[in-house]
C-alpha cells in the first residue's frame, strides 16, 4: 500500500510489509558499489525519502540511471532505519517504476541548486517543487487551518461574503470593474456616459476590496462572525507588501469596543503562530537556516510577549524625536509609512505594537468617531520586519455620525443604503479587523516578498499563469 513521505519519515509505515511511495525525483546519486540513491518528494514533508535502488532492478540501467530531477516515480520496497544522518528511515527498493519522464532535463527549470525567488516567480507553475515554496505552502496551510480552528473554538461563524460587490467597502477607489459590456462598442446614455444599466447587473459592479460591510450585517444578527477569502485592490503599488489579489481574514464582533477588538487580534495571532511552531518544525528549521536567521525566535516572541498598545498621538511624538532620519517626515495627521511602522515595532518597542486612535482624515469612513472629534477608534497591529499586518476599528454605529462621514469624504450615500439600514434597525457597538494573510505568511516564513507566499501572485502588469 501507498504511504506518504511524511508517514514514512515519522515511522508510520510498516517495517514488515512492502510500502509504495509516489512522488517526484529531487536528486539521484549513483554509488560505485552499484547502487543509486534517489531522493523522492511528494510534498507531504520538508524532507524527501531516500530510496536505495540496487543494480539488480530489471530497469536499473535502462531507466533508474536515467532519472533526473522532476521525474515522476512510484517506488516500492521495505522501510528500514537509515544509516545516513538527518533521516530516520529510508526505502530499500524492490521496484522503481517511472510514471512520467522529464522530456528534456536541460530545459527543466528546477535544478537541485539554490534559485533566486525572482527566478522562481518566472516559473510559478513549477516552483511548488522547490524546498522554499513547498515549505511555504505547508506553513500557509497550517496557518489557514489554525485560523478556522481558532474561530470555530471561540464560537465564530464563517460567513462567505460575496466576491462581486457594488459598494467600495474602503472608500479608497481602488476597484477592479466586473463587466460584460463590449469595450469596443460601449452603450451610451443620451449624455454620452457609459450606460451601466445595460451591463450584466444593471449597474456598476466590482471585485470586493473587503468583506467587512457584508460581514457586519451578519455580525448584527449572529454576533461573532468572520470572513476568510480573496480580496482585490487595484492599487498601483509595486512593493514587497502589496498584491492586487490577496486573502484577508475579517472577524467582526457585536457588543464590542476597540479594546476587545485589539485583544481578539492579539489572541488570534498568538494562536496561529503557535500552531506553526508546533506543527511545522522542519519547515521552520529550513526558513531559519536559509531565509531569515532568527525567524523562529521572532515568531516565538510574538507568541510569548504581550503586545504593546499605544495611541497614534504618542507614536507621533516618539517618531518626531527619533534619531533615525526618515524618508517621509512625520507630524500629527500624516499617514504612517512602513519605515515609521517598522521603527516603532523594531526600534522603539522591540516587538508587535497595536497603534490606536488615528486621525479621522487618514482612515476609512466607517470608523467610529472618538469624543475628541479628531480621532477615530482605529487600530493597526504593526509587526517588526513588516509593519502593518492588521487593520481594524470599532465601527460607527450611530447613523448621524456615519452620514456625516460619508458626506465629508465625498462618497455617494446611495451606494451605502443597506449599510445605513444596519444603523437604523437595532444598531449596537461592534468592531472588527482585517488580517492580511500573505503578510502573515511572509512574516512567519521570513520570505520578504508577498509574491513568494501566494501560489500565483497578481501584481501590476503581471497576471500570467
Ligand atoms: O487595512 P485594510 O485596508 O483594512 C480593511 O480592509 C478593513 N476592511 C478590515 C476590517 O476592518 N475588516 O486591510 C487589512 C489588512 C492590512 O493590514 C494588510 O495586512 C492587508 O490587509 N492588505 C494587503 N495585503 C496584501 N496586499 C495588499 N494590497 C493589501 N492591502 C491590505
Ligand atoms: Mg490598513
Amino acid at each position: 500500500t501507498s504511504f506518504s513521505c511524511n508517514a514514512i519519515l515519522s515511522g508510520r509505515a510498516p517495517a514488515d510489509a512492502p510500502v509504495t511511495l509516489k512522488g517526484w525525483v529531487r536528486t539521484r546519486r549513483d554509488s560505485k558499489a552499484g547502487l543509486s540513491f534517489v531522493h523522492i518528494s511528494d510534498g507531504s514533508s520538508f524532507h524527501p525519502v531516500q530510496v536505495v535502488a540496487p543494480a539488480a532492478l530489471a530497469n536499473y540501467a535502462s531507466e533508474v540511471q536515467k532519472l533526473t530531477a522532476g521525474c515522476a516515480v512510484e517506488a516500492t520496497g521495505t522501510i528500514v532505519p537509515s544509516p545516513a544522518k538527518g533521516q530516520p528511515f529510508e526505502m530499500q527498493a524492490t521496484d522503481l517504476k517511472v510514471v512520467g519522464w522529464v522530456e528534456d532535463p536541460d530545459t527543466y527549470p528546477i535544478q537541485p541548486k539554490p534559485h533566486t525567488m525572482e527566478f522562481l516567480r518566472e516559473v510559478a507553475h513549477l516552483r511548488p517543487r522547490t524546498n522554499s515554496i513547498g515549505a511555504m505552502t505547508r506553513v500557509r496551510h497550517t496557518l489557514a487551518m489554525a485560523i478556522h480552528r481558532f474561530f470555530h473554538e471561540n464560537g465564530f461563524l464563517w460567513i462567505h461574503t460575496p466576491i462581486i460587490t457594488a459598494a467600495d467597502a474602503e472608500g479608497a477607489g481602488e476597484l477592479f470593474r466586473v463587466s460584460t459590456l463590449d469595450f469596443a462598442n460601449l452603450p451610451r446614455t443620451p449624455e454620452g456616459k457609459v450606460d451601466f444599466t445595460k451591463d450584466f447587473f444593471g449597474k456598476e459592479a466590482f471585485l470586493t476590496v473587503s468583506g467587512q460591510l457584508n460581514v457586519e450585517s451578519y455580525c448584527l444578527a449572529l454576533s461573532k462572525v468572520y470572513t476568510f477569502g480573496p480580496t482585490f485592490r487595484a492599487e498601483n503599488s509595486n512593493t514587497s507588501r502589496h498584491l492586487a489579489e490577496f486573502w484577508m481574514i475579517e472577524p467582526e464582533i457585536a457588543f464590542a469596543d476597540l479594546a476587545q477588538d485589539a485583544s481578539l487580534a492579539e489572541a488570534l495571532l498568538k494562536y496561529i503562530l503557535k500552531a506553526v511552531l508546533d506543527e511545522r518544525g522542519d519547515d521552520m528549521a529550513f526558513f531559519e537556516e536559509r531565509i531569515e536567521k532568527g525567524v523562529i525566535a521572532k515568531v516565538q516572541a510574538i507568541v510569548d510577549k504581550e503586545f504593546v498598545r499605544m495611541d497614534y498621538t504618542e507614536a507621533i511624538t516618539i517618531l518626531e524625536s527619533a534619531k533615525q532620519k526618515f524618508e517621509y517626515p512625520v507630524k500629527w495627521g500624516t499617514d504612517l509609512q512602513s519605515e515609521h511602522e517598522r521603527y516603532l515595532a523594531e526600534k522603539h518597542v522591540g516587538g508587535p505594537v497595536i497603534l490606536m486612535n488615528y486621525p479621522k482624515e487618514i482612515k476609512a469612513f466607517y470608523m467610529r468617531m472618538n469624543d475628541d472629534g479628531k480621532t477615530v477608534a482605529a487600530m493597526d497591529v504593526l509587526a517588526p520586519g513588516i509593519g502593518e499586518i492588521v487593520g481594524g476599528s470599532q465601527r460607527e454605529e450611530r447613523l448621524d455620525h456615519l452620514d456625516a462621514r460619508i458626506a465629508q469624504m465625498g462618497l455617494d450615500p446611495h451606494g451605502y443604503g443597506w449599510y445605513r439600514d444596519l444603523r437604523r434597525y437595532g444598531s449596537v457597538p461592534h468592531a472588527g479587523f482585517g488580517l492580511g494573510f500573505e503578510r502573515t505568511v511572509a512574516y512567519v516564513t521570513g520570505l520578504s516578498n508577498v509574491r513568494d507566499v501566494i501560489p500565483f501572485p497578481r501584481t501590476p502588469g503581471n497576471a500570467r499563469y
